[in-house]
């Protein structure tokens, strides 16, 4: 808007009519000034204080290392506990070989004889505990006869390849009657085939099962931590083998047959 020559500019104002003086004009900016740098100020002292005292809580939580647990955040902790149940799964599917698991020799010095020829043997906790049990069988009137016990990788080469031989059998179908060599529970030495001194034509056959000498295995066996290792239907799919037991009383015997197995 142009101003006409005889109204004066609007700072021309006669001081009179004016509103405020020049000195209160410039009060009132100092004054805002100072409001400003106040209200700023208090707003920077607050931001400042907050994160002063959450550096502090944090400091206070990492003292005890119990507490550090508990501040992992969420999805951090939910990622390990997947990553472990990865590899334990992976770690539970041992490589098979025609439904057989792999073993380890046992060391000579671990075997005890279970016949006094001393030509079988096993891991000496399992030795003791077969020797015990066939005498409690033995005061029943029943004949339990050691049949073989540990054998060693060569020894199982022998009977799978050389019997698969006499045979004419093809791999699998002796594998499913035999583990292949490296991958025998004899290996371990802690398991035993086991005959009915009364029955030897059940000796290593399915007919074994309808011994007097299963019965009472299967009643007492387990009293002496031994137990079936093929049962009819096993997991392995292996053939139903009544005459194979397994010793597992003991820590390594265990961990050894249901340490990261499948079944
Ligand atoms: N007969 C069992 C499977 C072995 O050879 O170990
Ligand atoms: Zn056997």
């Amino acid at each position: 808007m142009s101003v006409g020559k005889n109204q004066p500019a609007p700072d021309e104002i006669p001081e009179a009519l004016r509103d405020v003086t020049p000195v209160m004009e410039a009060k009132r900016t100092r004054f805002w000034l100072w409001l400003g740098s106040g209200v700023g100020l208090a707003v920077l002292g607050s931001i400042v204080g907050l994160y002063l005292w959450n550096e502090n809580s944090k400091l206070s939580v990492a003292s005890s290392p119990q507490e550090v647990e508990t501040v992992t955040p969420k999805t951090e902790k939910k990622e390990t506990a997947e990553a472990q149940t990865e590899s334990s799964s992976t770690a539970a599917t041992p490589p098979d070989l025609l439904g057989h698991l792999p073993y380890e020799s046992a060391p000579k010095e671990s075997l005890t004889p279970v016949t006094a020829d001393g030509r079988i043997q096993l891991r000496t906790p399992a030795a003791q505990a077969f020797i015990k049990m066939q005498n409690e069988a033995r005061r029943e009137g029943i004949s339990l006869v050691p049949l073989s016990g540990f054998r060693s990788i060569a020894q199982q080469e022998k009977l799978f390849f050389g019997v698969k031989a006499q045979r004419r059998q093809r791999t699998t179908e002796r594998a499913e009657v035999s583990a292949p060599p490296g991958y025998s529970e004899h290996h371990t030495g802690y398991a035993i085939d086991i005959g009915d001194g009364k029955a030897p034509a059940t000796h290593v056959e399915t007919s074994f099962g309808e011994t007097e000498a299963f019965a009472w295995l299967e009643e007492n066996a387990a009293r002496y931590s031994f137990e079936l290792s093929f049962p009819e239907n096993n997991a392995q799919g292996i053939s139903y083998e009544p005459w194979h037991w397994r010793y597992v009383g003991n820590q390594e015997s265990l961990e050894i047959f249901y340490k990261n197995q499948s079944k």
